[in-house]
């Protein structure tokens, strides 16, 4: 007899991929995990209950050489790492509800309830396995997928000929059910490029692959045959479902399986859009409902990655232009879906432009005036503002913005806001007026602009919205609100202390 069961609250569940414990994090991953960040922030925003997941990939042949090149075991080398890891995040201001490694007991536990499962029901036979291997891809390729006859397609590096026994996840049974699946899912990958890109891939044809080792030994072993470890790419991708409880807490599990979304990069496509949903179905669960795809970010037009020399580190850039700039920069200016070019002009020039001139100007001339001509005391918002219109305007195309999935729009949009509040008073000229109550109206309009612009951008820029709150006189914190009620244009009531302080973001030369 099953209770009904509803939820006043929606579910958010939001991951990254797993990164890699290879090197410390450079920016390219902190692009991925700024972005899964602002969203579940938004989301918290909205008043969604928010689980938001990220940790490391600790397994795998590509680690285990790392390791070895530190004179260290894969252990020592993972529990060295991870933690840059965890602080690269905490540095960047970044709110995950968990961090997890695969390393861990209950991940271990995770993978091998999961995978057993498949096994028990009939999905995974034993064979021989003879193939090319890239090891920084950890994935074997085709011959005709090679380029320049013996070389990666991604990492152009010569791949390894491997022969070993191997089970193998019959994944050409899934090839039916996936695009079915696919068919009656049409938003399941977005945008839809990325979408057509995984139809192809089943299209194409599935092979069946081999998911473990015996040349190794570091990772998950193998339940029902302990000389095999699982190859790392199967024992990665369950980690979305350990951290939720699979095969501990079966409520807890159900609460927020299948509505994840997923956030990954584009060179990880076929993982997560083949072999998960089809593992997932194998395994008797339903496929990820959610994957949103991202591009890459370029710098010199080349990816930045861990095996080139192009790296920059997430706290080398925030030292420079401090945390928020960076956080804006990479939300504002690489649109999510595409590639983009990483320069330090253009940080430079976005931070100028939006931080500096827009965002800061604002705080700055409309605390200077309220102190010159109110006494220091925030002035009530005018009902008739023009800027109310506005304000519901950019609330409106904002939230829709950032529901889609795209921070860009959502803070581009906010800032016609944060522009026309600029030019109202350009025209008003309160600086040059005699005090009264046009000019009242004026300062007390912008700080409601500036209420609820700190509201906005909690998701892109926490700290900085938590500064102008705290410097228009507010109590408690804009992250604490909720929309779209906060929001509304009036909510900011006459009389508050409103403290000058120093430029939130001076202009930079250069
Ligand atoms: N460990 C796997 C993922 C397993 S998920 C079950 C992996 N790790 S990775 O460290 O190589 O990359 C992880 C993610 O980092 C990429 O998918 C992408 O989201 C992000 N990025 C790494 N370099 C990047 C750029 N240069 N630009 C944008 N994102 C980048 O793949």
């Amino acid at each position: 007899m099953g209770s009904v069961r509803y939820r006043a609250v929606p579910r958010y569940y939001i991951t990254t991929p797993i990164y890699y414990v290879k090197d410390a994090p450079h920016v390219g991953h902190a692009y991925t995990t700024v972005n899964a960040d602002a969203l579940a922030r938004w989301h918290r925003l909205i008043g969604d209950e928010v689980f938001f997941l990220t940790g490391t990939d600790e397994h795998g042949q590509k680690v285990a050489r790392a390791a070895e090149e530190q004179g260290l075991s894969p252990l020592e080398w993972t529990d060295q790492l991870a933690p840059r890891f965890a602080e690269a995040w905490a540095d960047l201001d970044i709110a995950n509800d968990d961090f997890i490694r695969t390393t861990e007991p209950r991940h271990r536990d995770a993978v091998q309830h999961f995978l057993g499962r498949i096994n028990d029901n009939g999905h995974i036979f034993k064979d021989t396995y003879r193939g090319l291997y890239c090891v920084p891809c950890e994935q074997y390729y085709a011959e005709d997928e090679l380029v320049d006859g013996d070389r990666c397609p991604i990492h152009r590096i010569p791949v390894e000929h491997l022969e070993e026994e191997n089970y193998f996840f019959r994944l050409s049974a899934f090839e039916q059910p996936l695009l079915e699946w696919y068919e009656s899912h049409p938003g399941a990958v977005v945008p839809e490029s990325k979408r057509n890109e995984a139809l192809s891939f089943i299209k194409g044809g599935l092979r069946d692959i081999s998911i473990t080792r015996t040349s190794i030994d570091w990772g998950v072993q193998v339940p029902w045959d302990e000389r095999h470890v699982f190859y790392v790419w199967y024992d990665a991708l369950i980690n979305y479902l350990t951290a939720i409880g699979y095969g501990r807490d079966e409520e807890r599990f159900e609460a927020w399986w299948p509505a994840v979304h997923h956030l990954i990069g584009k060179e990880i496509i076929r993982f997560h859009c083949v072999w998960w949903p089809a593992m997932c179905m194998a395994a008797g669960i339903d496929p990820p409902a959610h994957v949103q795809v991202h591009g890459w970010l370029l710098l010199g037009g080349e990816k930045m990655s861990n095996s080139s020399v192009n790296q920059i580190s997430p706290a080398d850039l925030s030292a420079e232009y401090g945390v928020d700039p960076v956080r804006y920069h990479l939300l504002r200016d690489i649109p999510f879906g595409s590639d983009g070019e990483f320069s330090a002009e253009g940080i430079a020039g976005r931070y100028n432009a939006d931080l500096a001139n827009n965002l800061g100007n604002l705080l700055s001339r409309v605390a200077t005036v309220v102190g010159s001509k109110c006494g220091g005391t925030g002035p009530a918002p005018d009902p008739t503002s023009r800027l109310a219109g506005v304000a519901a305007t950019v609330l409106a195309e904002a939230t829709e913005a950032w529901n889609a999935g795209q921070p860009h729009l959502a803070l581009e949009v906010t800032w016609r806001l944060i522009r026309e509040t600029n030019a109202e008073l350009e025209i008003a000229e309160p600086w040059k007026a005699e005090p009264g109550a046009a000019v009242d109206a004026v300062l007390g309009s912008a700080l409601e602009v500036l209420r609820i612009v700190s509201i906005l951008i909690v998701p892109a820029m926490p700290a900085t919205a938590q500064e102008i709150w705290r410097r228009i006189g507010l109590e408690g914190s804009p992250a604490d609100r909720r929309l779209p009620g906060a929001a509304g244009w009036g909510g900011y009531e006459a009389g508050r202390p409103v403290e000058k302080g120093a430029p939130l973001f001076p202009r930079r030369r250069g």
